[in-house]
């Protein structure tokens, strides 16, 4: 026997690494905490609080002692009721209740969907870049996650042709992220439908994230992959959330809309994982569904602008290229041009080490683009305060002057 009890550790869990965009927030936090005054690019939250009428509706649940109590695994019915409605009201999507399970934010939804379908050995296409947890929910279920790279010439939309390519007959699912994290890409309607007729034709399953489907800009319009490609639907679960669109990542609440027999297997899961999410949370949620979205609309134009002064700093940058992202709150530029470069004293030869020396010398948190699946790019948050951010691309900027 081992005497290092780290040897101990399950074969699933020792080669995880930590969530790297979580890691990134942490240690610009800890050196907050230490009196380094970092700015935090980091972190993929809003820097605004959850609207009053949603706090209001979560103190009122917290005095309500009928929620002390357990309640359904699988979700409180009139919030899956609220998801329902809400996913029907701005995407089309016609679903019934019995296809929701409310889950513990949409990382969790997520990590239900990959336990409930995986079987060792099923590959999943996530194409990259992508947001830094599929790949580890897919190995974690004995999944392969197979990365289908795409370019900022592609403005990082993959292509059916794509797909096709990285196809084998292990093959089962696609995870399909638009707007995408860490891109910013949208993808447009009639690409979305294309993916979809694709995937049924193939007989594969999508697992269609829509978390940012309120937060797209200009002229570009969301679309939800069962509604504009409903051939695809029998075999399609989309995953959501309140975090990002209600400025509510704390809270935990996310969902599946799925195909019934699945969205049970979820539900029975849960019952023995995690039982049901916090009543205090789901009531929340509920407001947040069911109330007025003009606090959301208000973040939103906030974003969009912001948006457009943070790409216009980075792009002014000798060695970085960056294109104006079209949805969510990010923008992933190319420093390429950067690397080989002397910034403050090292020589930077990665985006990883790039965004060490960032830390180090201008006090700014980055996220390397190696997090996403693709490096040579850095993932910048535009979801902080105004004047914080324009004071952090300047020192950006100086940093690589
Ligand atoms: C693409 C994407 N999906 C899902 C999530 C999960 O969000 P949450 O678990 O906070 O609901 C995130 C959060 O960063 C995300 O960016």
């Amino acid at each position: 026997m081992s005497t290092d009890p780290s040897a101990d550790l399950s074969q699933r869990v020792a080669t995880m690494s930590e969530s790297a965009t979580l890691a990134v927030s942490a240690k610009a936090k800890e050196l907050r905490a230490a009196g380094e005054d970092v700015i935090g690019f980091g972190a993929g939250e809003p820097d605004f609080p959850t609207p009053q009428h949603i706090v209001e509706a979560a103190q009122a649940a917290c005095a309500d002692p009928a929620l002390h109590r357990y309640s359904p695994a699988g979700g409180m019915p009139e919030l899956k009721q609220a998801v329902v409605d809400a996913a029907a009201a701005h995407t089309g999507l016609q679903a019934e209740p019995a296809q929701v399970t409310i889950a513990n934010g949409g990382k969790h939804a997520l990590y239900n969907v990959f336990q409930a379908l995986l079987d060792p050995g099923d590959a999943v296409l996530i194409p990259a870049p992508y947001w830094t947890s599929y790949p580890e929910q897919v190995a974690l279920a004995g999944g392969e996650p197979i990365a289908v790279p795409t370019t900022l010439e592609q403005g990082y939309r993959v292509t059916v042709e794509q797909l096709e390519a990285a196809r084998t007959p292990h093959t089962k699912a696609i995870v399909f992220t638009s707007p995408n994290n860490p891109t910013g890409a949208v993808h447009r309607p009639e690409e979305i439908a294309a993916i979809g007729r694709w995937a049924a034709d193939a007989g594969l399953w999508v697992i269609a994230d829509e978390i940012y489907e309120h937060l797209v800009y200009g002229d570009v319009a969301f679309a939800s992959l069962p509604v504009v490609a409903p051939e695809a639907a029998p075999r399609t679960v989309v995953v959501n959330g309140v975090a990002k669109t209600f400025a509510m990542t704390g809270w935990r609440v996310g969902w599946t809309i799925a195909p019934t027999a699945l969205a049970k297997a979820m539900s029975t899961m849960q019952s023995h994982a995690t039982s049901n999410v916090a009543n205090v949370s789901q009531k929340a949620a509920l407001a947040a569904l069911t109330g007025p979205m003009d606090e959301v609309a208000r973040m939103r134009e906030t974003y969009d602008r912001r948006r457009f002064l943070a790409q216009e700093r980075l792009d002014a940058i000798d060695g970085v290229t960056c294109p104006l992202p079209e949805g969510a709150f990010y923008l992933y530029p190319s420093v390429e041009g950067l690397l080989g470069r002397s910034i403050g004293g090292r020589t930077v030869r990665t985006s990883a080490e790039l965004c060490e020396a960032l830390l180090e010398t201008a006090k700014v948190a980055m996220v390397p683009g190696e997090a996403f699946g693709a490096p040579g790019h850095v993932r910048v948050s535009y979801a902080l305060d105004e004047h914080q951010m324009l004071t952090g691309l300047d020192r950006v900027a100086q940093a690589l002057a």
